[in-house]
C-alpha cells in the first residue's frame, strides 16, 4: 500500500510553517545544493506536493520529480504551474525509477521527508536505494531524511494530537497521527494521519489515510548504502534527535 492520495489534497497542513514556500523547502538543503553545478541535472523521487522540486528548479536546475502517488504528481504540477517553474513529472514508485530514466544521469537524488519507511521491509527499501543510487553518474550524491525510528520506536503505539492548530489557507486544523508500533522492528508498523479542517461553519471536515511502514535503524541504512556503493560523506544522526539527514556519494 503506498497511499498519499487522500492525504495529498490537505498536505500543507503537515508541512512545517518553516518549509511552506519552494524557496524555504530549497533552503532547508542549501549545504547540499551548493555542491552542485549551476546546471545540475536532480531527481526529487517522493516529491510530495512538489515544493522541493519547485524550490531547486527556481535555481535553475534541471528537475525530474516523482512519486508513486498520482494525486502528489499532480499537486506538483500545479505548483509548478503556479510559480512558473519548469521540470518534468512521473509518477513512479522507486522500483520503476529506471525504466524512465537513464542510469547515471542525474548529479544529485532527493528522497526527503519520511518517505524511505515506505519501502516494503529491507528487502523493498534495498531496490529503493539500488533504482536511486543506479540513477546517480559517479560521485554523485543521494540525499535522504529520515524519522528517528530508534525513538519512534521507543515511544511505543500511540495518538499524537498536536498542541495548537495549523492554520493553512485561512483555515485552521488539528493534526493528528496514530502510531500503531509492532512488536518486531523488521514488521509491518502503521502510522494513520488526519487533518481535521474547522470549517467557516464551525464544522469539522476530516481527511485521513492510513499508511503503512517499515522502519530501519541508522546502523541498517548506512549498511545498505554501503553495500550498494553509496559512501557516506555526511550525517546528522543524533540517537536523540527526531529526525536525520544522510547525504551519500557514489563510488
Ligand atoms: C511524507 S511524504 C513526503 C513528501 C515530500 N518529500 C516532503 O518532504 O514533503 C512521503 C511521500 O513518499 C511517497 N511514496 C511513498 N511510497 C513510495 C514509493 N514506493 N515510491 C515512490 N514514492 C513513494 C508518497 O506518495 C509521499 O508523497
Amino acid at each position: 500500500m503506498t497511499g498519499y492520495d487522500a492525504l495529498a489534497e490537505v498536505y500543507e497542513w503537515l508541512i512545517s510553517d518553516a518549509k511552506l514556500t519552494p524557496a524555504e523547502f530549497a533552503a532547508a538543503f542549501d549545504d547540499v545544493i551548493r555542491l552542485l553545478p549551476s546546471n545540475a541535472r536532480v531527481l526529487d523521487c517522493s516529491c510530495g506536493t512538489g515544493q522541493l522540486a519547485v524550490g531547486l528548479s527556481g535555481l535553475g536546475m534541471q528537475v525530474v520529480a516523482t512519486d508513486a502517488s498520482a494525486a502528489m504528481v499532480r499537486r506538483t504540477e500545479e505548483l509548478a504551474e503556479e510559480y512558473g517553474a519548469s521540470l518534468r513529472t512521473v509518477r513512479a514508485d522507486w522500483h520503476e525509477l529506471t525504466d524512465h530514466f537513464d542510469v547515471a544521469s542525474f548529479d544529485m537524488v532527493f528522497c526527503v521527508g519520511n518517505s524511505l519507511h515506505h519501502a516494503e521491509g529491507a528487502r523493498g527499501r534495498f531496490v529503493a536505494l539500488e533504482s536511486m543510487s543506479r540513477l546517480l553518474r559517479p560521485e554523485g550524491r543521494l540525499v535522504l531524511t529520515s524519522r528517528t525510528w530508534e525513538l519512534v520506536r521507543a515511544g511505543g503505539s500511540r495518538l499524537d494530537i498536536r498542541d495548537h492548530l495549523v492554520r493553512r489557507n485561512g483555515r485552521d486544523a488539528l493534526v493528528i497521527y496514530r502510531w500503531e508500533i509492532a512488536p518486531h522492528w523488521e514488521q509491518e508498523h502503521h502510522i494513520e494521519i488526519a487533518v481535521a479542517q474547522v470549517t467557516a461553519d464551525r464544522s469539522v471536515l476530516v481527511r485521513s489515510e492510513l499508511l503503512s511502514c517499515w522502519p530501519y535503524r541508522y546502523d541498517e541504512l548506512g549498511s545498505e548504502l554501503n553495500r550498494l556503493g553509496l559512501r557516506v560523506e555526511k550525517s546528522t544522526f543524533d540517537p536523540e534527535a527526531e529526525g536525520y539527514m544522510v547525504v551519500a556519494t557514489k563510488e
